[in-house]
């Protein structure tokens, strides 16, 4: 782990601009995520979310403006960069052959750590993982290997992570187990930023929110900030309906962790 260079966001966005030919996917793209916080970018398919995700994993360059991720350019320092973050892309990468715990095990060992099975079972039990640790990927549910790929990505105590749309494809039962994962990595002080189309994740985990359309950043701020920018609700007097979600949790009899994340209002 690199140590951090300066005080200030661990990560730093300033006109941040990108095109594929002539698509102009990122048209002056300005944000700052501050040190342990758990921050939401947001925007619809296409939007260039997964792009600026890559610049910041220095995976891509960006035609014009900086950005920094714990202190270092990504432009002039990428290798100190790479030792700052980790990165779970939307797809899992781990091995269907090995079971949870040997997975854990293989990446401690390739990140040369002391005493791999002890980080493996202490991330199994953070995780919630520790009973299905012993058998096969393959027999995971997607949650399940969501968190397992999360957990992956932890080891070596990356100060910052990014997480590209981390529950996409998941049930509503296995986005809530995904978000306590999330909301515990940020407890153990590291810094998130995730990409989301979900305003419903993004309203649940995020510090802040920043939704990225046409190229830029058009509101950026705390939930109850963004609330703010719409006028003043009217009251009117409706019978409250469950969400659908609230419905499908309650009917497969939801867990107790849907009380903690909080999904009703
Ligand atoms: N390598 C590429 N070549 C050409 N166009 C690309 C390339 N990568 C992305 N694009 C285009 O850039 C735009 C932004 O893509 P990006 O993947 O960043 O969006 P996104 O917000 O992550 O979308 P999604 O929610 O679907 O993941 C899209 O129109 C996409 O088709
Ligand atoms: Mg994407």
């Amino acid at each position: 782990m690199v140590a951090q260079s300066i005080a200030g966001p661990v990560i730093r966005v300033r006109g941040l601009e990108k095109s594929y030919g002539k698509l102009e996917v990122l048209r002056g793209v300005d944000f700052d995520v501050a040190r342990g916080s758990i921050f939401a970018l947001l925007g619809s398919n296409g939007a260039g979310k997964t792009t600026v995700v890559r610049i910041l994993a220095t995976l891509l360059k960006a035609d014009g403006g900086t950005a920094s991720v714990n202190g270092f350019d990504v432009a002039t320092r990428p290798a100190d960069v790479r030792e700052s973050f980790s990165l779970t892309g939307q797809f899992a990468a781990v091995d269907e052959i090995l079971s949870g715990r040997e997975n854990l095990v293989l990446v401690a060992r390739l990140r040369h750590l002391k005493d791999p099975g002890a980080i493996a079972d202490d991330l199994l039990r953070r995780f919630s993982l520790t009973d299905a640790g012993g058998r096969k990927v393959s027999t995971y549910s997607g949650g399940m290997r969501r968190r397992l790929d999360i957990a992956m990505s932890l080891i070596g105590n990356s100060p910052v992570i990014f997480l590209d749309e981390p529950t996409a494809g998941l049930d509503p039962e296995a986005r809530i187990e995904v978000w306590h994962a999330v909301k515990e990595l940020a407890g153990y002080g590291t810094t998130v930023l995730l990409t989301t189309q979900h305003l419903d994740e993004a309203e649940q985990l995020a510090d802040r929110i920043a939704i990225l359309h046409q190229g830029r950043i058009i509101a950026n701020g705390t939930l109850a900030e963004l609330k703010r920018l719409f006028p003043a609700a009217s009251v009117e007097y409706v019978e409250k309906q469950p969400t659908l979600e609230e419905i499908f949790l309650s009917v497969i009899g939801g867990d107790d962790k849907s009380d903690t994340i909080g999904t009703s209002n």
